[in-house]
């Protein structure tokens, strides 16, 4: 094991949560919760964060100037298509980090793509191409190309267009597959007859990009990798358009867990992978499924009384990797009534929520009093109080208090009173049920009408006594949002949820990449 380690090759991590990942339907994030994810990913180590597409929306720019100023270590990427107006915009929002602001232009390179969308032949591809990078390169010197649908692309000529654009200063080469489409050995070829056919490959980095629509995005990563990619662009837990990214947590432990037969190594730090996932998932209301590989509930859970004996007596005749290596602490710290605010401060930090001393103070607060409720508070509930009290957009309309009443004698009706824009006001309604009755009241007091697209509530930990969680998902305007909301009341949970949606729905509209 330690000659292959000895030898091995530095593979770049370009994280792409803020940018491909945010198009995960629900997912968009603000500012400041884009700038959070950026302080976690900086923790982590990742050699590249892509922070947006900086011409999509005012929203968008900002995120990604803010994370250029803000954020000391990785390169900081911005998306822009291949043209002036996009690749100017690009650099403004980039130039803020100075010698790690990284311009990524793209233009599709398939058949199909040139055909359909782009209506261009070849030769026009190639040169809108080159001018992007050479405009790019006129900035900065730390340009990256991306050919678009690059799998479903005719190998001579894709070989044409990376040996043009690393000729016009592209200093890195994304090849993604950007619907899902190849599998290992094939991509692993591309990889290799790109290695092979062109003649200056060697002064760019070649990157892979795999979307996981036939769920193969992490292997054909590695595939790559095994065939000379020097970068894997990835997100955590996988989030992305339509079945998402690669996922960060999986490659990296996979090249860390068998550097025994594959001679590489990230200098990503592991022990930030758990804190990274939560946060996200806390941020964006995106669950983690419990079998999900290295992050998911049960990945380091033996149920089975075999597989618990086996690793009581020795940890590796079941376990692959340790739990602490992604920083799940196998001794989970649990809180009550009579922990001080030390311990509690030190939880959060352990839990990747690194708070301002007015937002510890407010969830602090929130905490004693479900202490007050409740014997044990577990992790789940930490991060609950975090989304609810502090991960917030700003509040146009704010819950003042409410009450229902409900049961099998009288129709379900729903007293809320709501601030919004400042002033009080509030009203009482029948439903169908309770929480029918109060999304009434919600809707006739905002006036709005949102399309409810999908309802899930859930208790965060075991008992009756426990915070439940509410998930909503509506549609304003067109577009889609999630909305969360935790209280011991699970109406009062349904409440926040369906008005954090609605605080989220009144944010800019936002454009897709792949739709311009
Ligand atoms: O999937 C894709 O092709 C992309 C590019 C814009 C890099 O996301
Ligand atoms: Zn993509």
């Amino acid at each position: 094991m330690s000659k292959v380690k000895d030898q091995a090759k530095m593979i770049r991590i370009f994280d792409t949560t803020l940018r491909d990942g945010e198009q995960s339907p629900g997912a968009s994030m603000n500012i400041e919760e884009k700038l959070r994810i950026a302080h976690q990913l900086e923790k982590m180590n990742v050699d590249v964060i892509e922070a947006g597409f900086p011409i999509a929306s005012e929203g968008d720019f900002e995120a990604v100037k803010k994370v250029a100023q803000t954020i000391q270590g990785p390169e900081i990427a911005g998306l822009c298509r291949a043209s002036d107006m996009d690749i100017d915009r690009g650099w403004e929002a980039l130039k803020y980090a100075g010698e790690r602001g990284r311009i990524h232009t793209f233009l599709a390179t398939s058949d199909i793509h040139m055909k359909y969308k782009l209506k261009m032949s070849e030769q026009q591809v190639i040169d809108t191409a080159v001018k992007a990078v050479r405009r790019a390169a006129g900035y900065t010197p730390n340009v990256e190309f991306s050919a678009e649908d690059a799998v479903r692309t005719r190998l001579p000529f894709l070989a044409k267009v990376v040996q043009a654009v690393i000729e016009a200063g592209a200093r890195t080469v994304n090849i993604p597959d950007t619907v899902g489409y190849t599998i290992p050995s094939e991509y692993f070829n591309i990889i290799r007859y790109l290695k092979e056919n062109v003649p200056n490959i060697e002064q760019a980095v070649i990157s892979v990009h795999c979307h996981n629509d036939l769920g193969l995005s992490v292997a054909n990563s590695l595939a790559a990798v095994q065939a000379g990619a020097g970068q894997v662009e990835c997100t955590i837990n996988g989030i992305g358009e339509r079945a998402g990214n690669c996922s960060l947590e999986e490659v990296v432990m996979t090249l860390r867990t068998r550097r025994d037969i594959m001679p590489y190594e990230t200098r990503v730090n592991t022990e930030h992978i758990y804190a990274a996932s939560r946060l996200l998932s806390t941020i964006t209301g995106i669950v983690v499924q419990p079998n999900k590989a290295i992050v998911g509930a049960n990945a380091f859970a033996h149920e089975a009384g075999i597989h618990q004996h086996g690793v009581l007596m020795e940890k590796s005749t079941y376990e692959i990797m340790t739990p602490e290596s992604i920083g799940l602490n196998a001794n989970k710290l649990v809180l009550g009534k009579h922990s001080g605010r030390h311990a509690f401060i030190a939880r959060l930090k352990e839990l990747g929520h690194d708070l301002s001393k007015e937002d510890i103070e407010k969830a602090f607060v929130r905490f004693k009093a479900l202490a007050d409720l409740k014997k044990e508070i577990f992790d789940e509930d930490l991060d609950a109080i975090v989304a609810d009290e502090v991960v917030r957009i700003p509040e146009v309309i704010k819950l003042v208090q409410m009450s229902v009443s409900s049961g099998s004698f009288s129709a379900p009706t729903a007293t809320v009173e709501l601030e919004i824009n400042g002033k009080v006001k509030k009203t009482a309604v029948l439903g169908d049920g309770p929480v029918d009755a109060t999304f009434k009241a919600i809707k006739k007091l905002t006036k709005m009408e949102p399309k409810l697209l999908h309802f899930g509530i859930g208790s965060i930990t075991g008992g009756t006594d426990a915070l439940g969680e509410c998930t909503v998902r509506l549609e304003v305007d067109g577009r889609e949002v999630l909305g969360q909301g935790a209280h011991s009341d699970i109406i009062v949970a349904s409440a926040k949820a369906f008005i954090n949606a609605l605080n989220k729905g009144m944010s800019k509209a936002k454009k897709n990449p792949h739709q311009l």
